[in-house]
């Protein structure tokens, strides 16, 4: 008996550790010295960065040729590419969305179209695709100051595959979340359900994306003086705003101190630059959701749809899927210039019109002036 209790004893640190991520973990510097900003990045659970599919052939465009508005019937979006390029786009998006490898049923061209007429509009998918085509352009051409902070110096950008990866319905998609329905356990005012895609295993709010990404609700929590008068958010909301701070850090696989100072987590002159892109990104994936994927309205059949009728939308995850940098910061449009989107559209438009409500005070809680996104 007593040998027993021992060797279980003995177990019991091992089975103790075996909730912690053992293994290699890098420690970055990347802030002040001092300011605790470092980035810790467990090596095991980092996952690898997924391959992007070479172009479907080499273009080449005859400069005699016609524009695709005119060698087709109805074309609304892509009108001002050459033929030969737009026949490389379709045989690129095919690829990238519904590829006819056998994974489908109706894979290839006929995933949205009916051949015996490419220009006919009937079958869902297409409609789906051409707003997803107008939605692209607009994410590389209005929301550059996403990528700024970037390497490639805003010029990342994004394709179908970004989200896809060769799939019809992208693998990290959100809806509003389900009524939990009172139990003997008692009602869980929607906590407590830990999953990977929405606090990310933390029991906080799952579902911070109604409120925030989709709706335009303040992202705040730290009040401009100090106790009892100070505090403007509810517990409630603050509990929100902490699930979706879980999202982020999971959607990046990083550190809050990413972007905050923990000394001051509304400060943004204490910040790093990647907060900024964080910022444009929530009006980014907020234009997504509501101008895009929500306005297609009655298009989306049933089975595209959450259990309160609403399509389902994106986040961060949806693009990063759990890197820094989506694709490892490949230069998706390299090859692709047809998705560039128009150059007039510029930053400057989509953020004039997307400039919050005055925040509480200067400091904190200001947002960035918008005239000056970071270099
Ligand atoms: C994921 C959906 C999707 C797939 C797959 C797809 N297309 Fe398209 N296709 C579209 C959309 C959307 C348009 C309209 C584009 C616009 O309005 O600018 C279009 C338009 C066309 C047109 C113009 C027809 C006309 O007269 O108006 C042709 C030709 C075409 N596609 C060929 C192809 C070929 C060939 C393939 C397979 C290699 C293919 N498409 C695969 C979505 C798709
Ligand atoms: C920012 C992420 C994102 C990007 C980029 C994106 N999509 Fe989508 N797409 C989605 C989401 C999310 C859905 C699923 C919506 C649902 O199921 O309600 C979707 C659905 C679709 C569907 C409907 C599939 C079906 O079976 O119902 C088509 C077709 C499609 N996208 C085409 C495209 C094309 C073509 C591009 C590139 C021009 C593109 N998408 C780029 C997020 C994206
Ligand atoms: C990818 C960047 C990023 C990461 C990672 C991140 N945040 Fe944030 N956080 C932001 C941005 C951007 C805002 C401001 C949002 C706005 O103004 O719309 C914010 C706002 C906040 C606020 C509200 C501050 C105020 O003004 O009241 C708190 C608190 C916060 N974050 C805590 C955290 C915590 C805790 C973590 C880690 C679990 C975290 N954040 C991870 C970008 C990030
Ligand atoms: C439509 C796809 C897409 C969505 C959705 C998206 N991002 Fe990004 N994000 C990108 C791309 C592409 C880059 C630039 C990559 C590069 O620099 O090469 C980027 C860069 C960033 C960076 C800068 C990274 C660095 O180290 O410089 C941050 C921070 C970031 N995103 C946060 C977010 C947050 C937070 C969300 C959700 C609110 C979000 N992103 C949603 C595509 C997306």
């Amino acid at each position: 008996m007593t040998r027993i209790t021992a060797s279980l004893l003995a177990l019991a640190p091992l089975i103790l550790l075996g909730g912690c991520e053992i293994g290699t973990k890098t420690v970055e510097q990347v802030g002040p010295r001092g300011s605790g900003t470092d980035l810790v990045v467990h090596k095991a659970t980092t996952p690898k960065v997924a391959a992007v599919p070479p172009p479907p052939f080499e273009l080449t465009i005859d400069p005699a040729g016609q524009k695709a508005s005119q060698a087709y019937q109805n074309v609304q979006v892509l009108g001002d590419l050459s033929a030969d390029e737009f026949n490389y786009t379709m045989a690129a998006l095919t690829n990238w969305v519904s590829p006819d490898d056998g994974t489908l049923k109706n894979g290839g061209c006929n995933y949205c179209h009916n051949p015996e007429n490419m220009a006919s509009d009937e079958l869902y998918t297409k409609v789906v695709a051409r707003k997803m085509l107008q939605m692209t352009r607009a994410i590389n051409s209005q929301w550059r100051p996403h990528f700024a902070a970037s390497a490639n110096g805003g010029n990342a950008g994004v394709t179908c595959w970004t989200c896809h990866r060769g799939q019809p319905v992208p693998a990290y998609r959100w809806s509003a979340a389900p009524d939990d329905a009172a139990t003997l356990k008692g009602k869980k005012f929607g906590q407590n359900t830990p999953g990977m895609t929405t606090a990310a295993y933390s029991s906080l709010p799952y579902d911070p994306f109604s409120s925030y990404i989709a709706d335009k609700q303040e992202i705040r929590v730290q009040g401009p003086k100090a106790l009892p008068r100070g505090h403007v958010a509810s517990i409630a909301d603050t509990e929100k705003t902490y699930g979706l701070m879980m999202h982020f850090s999971n959607a990046l696989n990083v550190n809050c101190n990413y972007c905050h100072n923990s000394q001051n987590f509304a400060n943004w002159s204490q910040s790093r630059p990647q907060r900024v892109s964080a910022w444009y990104g929530i009006r980014m994936v907020r234009d997504i959701n509501n101008n895009y994927i929500s306005a297609l309205g009655d298009v989306w059949p049933a089975n595209r749809r959450g259990p309160h009728g609403d399509p389902y939308k994106v986040n961060c995850l949806s693009c990063h899927q759990q890197n820094n940098k989506p694709l490892g910061g490949y230069p998706m449009l390299k090859d692709y210039p047809g998705l560039k989107g128009p150059a007039a559209q510029t930053m400057v438009q989509a953020v004039a019109t997307t400039q919050p409500a005055a925040a509480p005070t200067a400091e904190p809680g200001a947002a960035p002036a918008a005239a000056t996104p970071p270099a």
